[in-house]
């Protein structure tokens, strides 16, 4: 990016590298770079000649970006030149004392460089406006009070900055939550066929298909087997939510008929419910529930809260599943006589990784990623999945899908 006008900018830091690289930035952009170490080193260095802009790092021996400041906001032939701070620090109280100093804005390290020329670009041409004299007011943030200055001008402009920051990193851990998605997907997709071969090699081998294992072996290569389907499970979910964080979640959507769906799926359910002597029970209703979906991954969902009312019920117990038609909507819902959910741990349940207080009631394997997966699935439906539970009582959750 070339400046229209070329301006003289004093750049103060102490790190050798970060000031080579900022004076490349700007001189690149069209600039005229002035060096300084400390802020005793950019004071001199005003003394010999004029500039346009200051940019200083907060942070720095000798005098800090601070105290320069307030030096230069002293001298009344420097008064004038506008003072960009360059923070790694963004407390409050951090922000309060660069307001005080009379800096007129600041930029977070790390920084992007067309972000930097833009801030620069804009201070070039201005003139640092004082502050009215002895004007302060008190504010308070996260519990601590701090004295700035009581000028509107002044703290829009922190504010503007503060938000321009804000957005810019905001950018930044969009593209860095991007980058961890394809490695978490890469990484899930690398360990899928190594851990499918050890899967079937242990079904293999138990299963006697290459001649006698005595009893002590087949337990542990039972275990074996059992341990690498569980992360075939998860390196599969991980897969799953990788891709629908990145927005490659393809929905395949096809006229199914709800009622028809659970009673194909209530099956394997059944089994691990008898297992745990627990009543999987549903009632179809007499009407039929057409609806559009991608009934692969729904069939994920619903799974997902049948496995989930199972794992966290008591044997004995029972679980229902219903479905009703309502306002162009159907309804499914998962009900258990289970341990219920405490209400404040109720709003954390559909984001990835995150398991409530309440565990299984068999040492059952748990990831916390079903309901998460199923969120995002149900949202792809342009439905909605929620749940109310209560402690000692039960759960009961609902998806709502737009009917056809
Ligand atoms: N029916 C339920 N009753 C009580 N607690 C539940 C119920 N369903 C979910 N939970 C709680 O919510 C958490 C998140 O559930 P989720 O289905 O996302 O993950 P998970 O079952 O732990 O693992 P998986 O990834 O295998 O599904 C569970 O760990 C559990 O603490
Ligand atoms: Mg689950």
């Amino acid at each position: 990016m070339q400046a229209t006008q070329s301006s003289s900018i004093l750049v103060v830091e102490d790190s050798l590298v970060q000031r080579t690289m900022l004076r490349r930035t700007l001189v690149d952009a069209g600039h005229e770079v002035v060096e300084a170490g400390d802020g005793v080193q950019g004071l001199a260095a005003l003394e010999e000649a004029r500039f346009d802009l200051i940019i200083s790092d907060v942070e720095m021996p000798e005098m800090d970006g601070c105290e320069l400041c307030q030096a230069v906001r002293r001298d009344p032939r420097l008064a004038p030149i506008p003072v960009m701070l360059v923070t790694a620090l963004t407390s409050p109280a951090d922000l309060a004392r660069g307001i005080m100093a009379g800096a007129d804005t600041y930029i977070t390290k790390p920084y992007r460089t067309d972000a930097l020329l833009t801030r620069v670009d804009a201070l070039l041409g201005t003139e640092h406006q004082p502050v009215s004299a002895g004007a302060t007011c008190t504010v308070s943030f996260a519990g601590e009070s701090y004295d700035v200055p009581a000028d509107p001008q002044y703290t829009l402009n922190f504010l503007l900055a503060t938000y321009e920051n804000v957005v810019e990193q905001n950018r930044e851990l969009d593209q860095l939550n991007q980058q961890k998605n394809q490695f978490l997907g890469m990484a899930a997709h690398d360990m899928r066929n190594p851990l499918f071969v050890i899967e079937q090699f242990s079904a293999l081998l138990t299963g006697g298909m290459l001649g006698d294992v005595v009893a002590e072996q087949a337990k542990l290569i039972d275990r074996i087997r059992a341990n690498s389907e569980f992360m075939l499970r998860l390196v599969d979910e991980l897969l799953d939510i990788t891709k629908i964080e990145s927005g490659t979640l393809q929905l395949d959507m096809q006229p199914s008929d709800m009622v028809e769906f659970v009673e194909r799926n209530l099956g394997l359910n059944r089994v691990v419910a008898d297992a745990k002597d627990i009543t999987l029970a549903f009632d179809p209703p007499s009407e039929f529930a057409p609806i559009e979906m991608d009934a692969g991954k729904m069939e994920q969902v619903l799974n997902n809260l049948l496995s989930n009312a199972i794992k966290y019920s008591h044997p004995g117990t029972r679980v229902d599943v219903l479905v009703a038609l309502s306002d162009g909507h159907v309804r499914l819902s998962v009900k258990d006589q289970g341990q219920g959910i405490p209400e404040d741990e109720q709003a954390e349940l559909f984001t990835p990784f995150q398991q409530t207080s309440v565990r299984a009631t068999e040492g059952e394997k748990s990831t916390g990623l079903g309901l998460a997966i199923s969120k995002r699935i149900v949202s792809g439906h342009r439905g909605r999945i929620w749940v109310e539970s209560v402690v000692g009582t039960g759960s009961t959750f609902h998806v709502e899908l737009p009917a056809s």
